[in-house]
């Protein structure tokens, strides 16, 4: 049974209100400067292609998005910041739907809508979800599964249900996001055979808890916290049978730039200290020193979604320096051009042909604000060190 309190809700709760909070997630628009067309891309480190325009910018009178009523309602930072994650999901959700990469759970989370992404887009995305999943995959194979992974922020993620289609799990997932989405995503699950069956597979009692928001089933567990409040995330996270003494690879895909530079150092520190044997792999905006940078921050502040930690983003060398002050041994960072430039010949070629692309200059524009950063702490009998893209 997939049950535990019996609560139900309504799966339309968050779509059509979800609406609202298009202008939190705003996230690109191309601008005309003198001769020359930009790609400036705003929120969610990833992009999206509205132009800026009132309309898409719709918020309550009160100003607030109605449907993020957590503690911080009012101030737009909240609500700003959890809205994130639905333009993440659509943003996947489009390049899957045109053959970008195999994903078909992503469908299961959010709806398509009749925006079409813009080709530098998608291809900024999968070279996101290429990069990420294939130093997951590396961890997995230098652990050999024994090893626990933690999804931080990992709003409609499908990363869980990737790895047991791909017969990759570890020995326990954790995805941690605030309730909020915590709640809305286990609505999907709940009321989705194809999201649901497999964590029923690996479950061996009759029934696990689905309760609000909490998931907690003998491989997966989905826990609603606030990734600032650390003695929280550590006692929910005990809870749920974390394991301190498992290799554990943490991820924190476009999540610690909404944090201040002190919480998401509080975060990769406790992560450091918590775990014997870690990695930790953060995707977020880098170079957002220069003029493209500088816009993206202001537009994304007008939206009430504040980039709160955005100061550590200001080279590789300053995402590097975040996690080796605060308890990792090792870390390397590449902005995503680099990365892009060295995907398999073939993936490339596939993938560009899907799309005609006219101006090279906005996709380097975009690969070289974002970055993968990887960082490892113990794992020396591993190799853990060696693990690359
Ligand atoms: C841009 S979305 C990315 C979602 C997912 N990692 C992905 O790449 O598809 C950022 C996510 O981080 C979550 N998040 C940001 N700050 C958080 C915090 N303090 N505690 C918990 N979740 C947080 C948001 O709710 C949102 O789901």
């Amino acid at each position: 049974m997939f049950g535990g309190a019996g609560r139900r809700f309504g799966l339309n709760h968050c779509s059509s209100k979800n609406k609202n909070l298009r202008g939190c997630e705003a996230t690109g628009s191309r601008l005309s400067s003198p001769g020359k067309r930009l790609l400036f891309f705003f929120c969610n480190c990833s992009g999206g292609t509205d132009p800026i325009r009132p309309a898409y910018c719709k918020v309550s009178k009160s100003g607030a998005a109605p449907f993020f009523r957590g503690k911080e309602r009012g101030t737009g930072r909240g609500e700003g910041v959890q809205g994130t994650c639905d333009d993440a999901s659509l943003c996947k959700r489009f390049a899957v739907s045109i053959g970008y990469w195999h994903d078909p759970y992503i469908q299961h989370f959010v709806r398509l809508t009749k925006e079409r992404k813009a080709p530098e887009i998608n291809r900024g995305y999968f070279a996101r979800v290429h990069g990420v999943f294939q130093l997951i995959k590396a961890f997995l194979k230098k652990t050999e599964g024994n090893c626990q992974i933690m999804n931080l922020g990992a709003g409609m993620d499908t990363t869980f249900w990737k790895l047991k289609e791909e017969n990759l799990l570890p020995v326990k997932y954790f995805e941690v996001d605030f309730p909020m989405i915590v709640t809305r995503k286990l609505n999907s699950i709940k009321a989705k055979p194809l999201l649901s069956n497999p964590i029923m597979e690996l479950h061996s009692a009759e029934s696990l808890l689905i309760d609000g928001h909490i998931l907690d089933s003998s491989r997966f567990a989905i826990v609603g916290a606030d990734l600032r409040d650390l003695v929280g995330l550590e006692e929910k996270l005990k809870k749920y049978n974390m394991n301190t003494q498992l290799p554990t690879l943490l991820i924190a895909e476009c999540v610690l730039v909404y944090m201040t530079a002190d919480q998401s150092a509080n975060l990769i520190k406790w992560a450091a200290n918590s775990f014997k044997t870690a990695m930790f792999i953060n995707y977020e905006q880098v170079n957002m020193d220069d003029r493209f940078g500088r816009i993206m921050i202001e537009n994304l502040r007008r939206r009430q979604c504040d980039l709160a930690g955005v100061e550590v983003c200001k080279s590789l060398a300053s995402q590097k320096e975040r996690l080796l002050s605060n308890g990792w041994e090792t870390a390397r960072a590449v902005d995503m051009m680099e990365l892009y430039s060295s995907l398999p010949q073939a993936e490339v070629s596939r993938i560009e042909s899907l799309e005609f692309l006219d101006e090279m200059e906005l996709l380097e524009q975009l690969m070289k604000h974002y970055c993968l950063c990887w960082a490892v702490k113990g794992g020396d009998h591993l190799g853990l060190c060696e693990i690359t893209f």
